[in-house]
């Protein structure tokens, strides 16, 4: 007999086919939303310089890379817009026939399986690219609301199967609920950003988006990374305010948020794999310092460990395609 006594863990991981059967977390290509860029203009197709594999698309080129989507599988994608024309109101996101609304008419018309998400923020449509309108210097918390649950409408009235307000107005959800009801939304549901820092790892995005703030920057609406307690409080409110879905962005230096979003809330939980964590994997990809594929679905396998149900990650595809392998 063992004189020691002690757990033989390693009885489990002895083989693959062992190891498979113990594993309590899975990826699908199901998890995923694929957030995309829709260009105004025509023939465009042009790769974001610090996401390598990620376009800004015009209208007339959207179907090809919606094509790919569906034929890997994946069930959602995202729009955001880059609209030619932006103002101190951000007008291109509530416009009937704005670009992320005509996006939307086309999935809707073209790829109807596809569960379309859209963000709904001012940012990519205001001059001083702020998520609302500004005051004294500062984005004005209650006159922002009416115009992105505006936005909220158009988006729904253009097709949108789920609103994502990823604002950071207090009040947005009950705002854009309100407003979707009143429009004859009640069946459209609303996955909110119920958590979002103020990171630095939203970079790449504004270049893809043309969305960087003109002055100041998002503190005052987005959270301080130092804090936990602040997002449950972020949570709570947006659950009582009637969202369905809450996500948590970004993921990778918030996973312990994630899981205990997950573990308070019950609601499905959706990390926010955002573009500067996207691109941290491409470069070091790129210089041959990590093996891409291993690394980038290690790091979707520990958001759904977290307690992630749904990833929206620049990696959907790439991923779907080694996941269907
Ligand atoms: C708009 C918005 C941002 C992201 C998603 N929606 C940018 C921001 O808040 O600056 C970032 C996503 C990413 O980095 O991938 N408010």
């Amino acid at each position: 007999m063992n004189p020691l006594s002690f757990d033989r863990h390693r009885r489990l991981r002895q083989t693959a086919a062992i190891r498979n059967m113990i594993r309590e977390t899975s990826l699908k290509a199901d998890d995923f939303i694929y957030p995309l860029f829709v260009a105004e203009g025509e023939n465009i197709k042009k790769e974001i310089p610090s996401m390598p594999g990620v376009f800004q698309f015009s209208m007339d080129r959207l179907g090809e890379e919606l094509a790919e989507v569906t034929a890997l599988r994946i069930p959602s994608i995202m729009f955001f817009g880059v609209p030619n024309e932006k103002d101190d109101v951000g007008s291109g996101a509530y416009h009937p026939h704005g670009i992320v609304q005509e996006a939307i008419r086309f999935t809707k018309e073209s790829f109807p399986e596809l569960v379309v998400v859209a963000d709904t923020c001012l940012c990519e449509y205001t001059d001083h690219g702020h998520c609302g309108v500004i005051k004294d210097g500062d984005v004005d918390n209650d006159a922002s609301l009416s115009l992105l649950a505006k936005t909220a409408v158009s988006q729904a009235e253009a097709g949108a199967d789920i609103i994502a307000p990823s604002n950071m107005m207090d009040g947005f959800v009950i705002a854009i609920r309100a407003a979707l009801d009143e429009a004859g939304y009640q069946h459209i549901p609303i996955m909110s950003y119920a958590v979002k820092y103020a990171s630095a790892f939203y970079g790449p995005f504004r270049d893809a988006a043309e969305s960087t703030p003109q002055f100041g920057d998002r503190k005052t609406y987005q959270m301080d990374p130092a804090n936990r307690l602040e997002a449950l409080r972020e949570a709570e409110s947006d659950v009582v305010e009637g969202a369905d879905f809450l996500i948590v962005k970004p993921a990778l230096s918030y996973l312990d948020v994630m899981r205990e979003v997950k573990d308070r809330f019950n609601l499905p939980l959706v990390a926010y794999n955002v573009s500067g964590e996207y691109a941290m994997v491409k470069a070091a990809s790129r210089e041959g310092w990590l093996d891409e594929k291993a690394v980038v679905l290690e790091k979707l396998i520990s958001m759904k460990r977290a307690g992630a149900d749904l990833i929206m990650t620049y990696h959907a595809k790439d991923a779907a395609r080694w996941l269907n392998q």
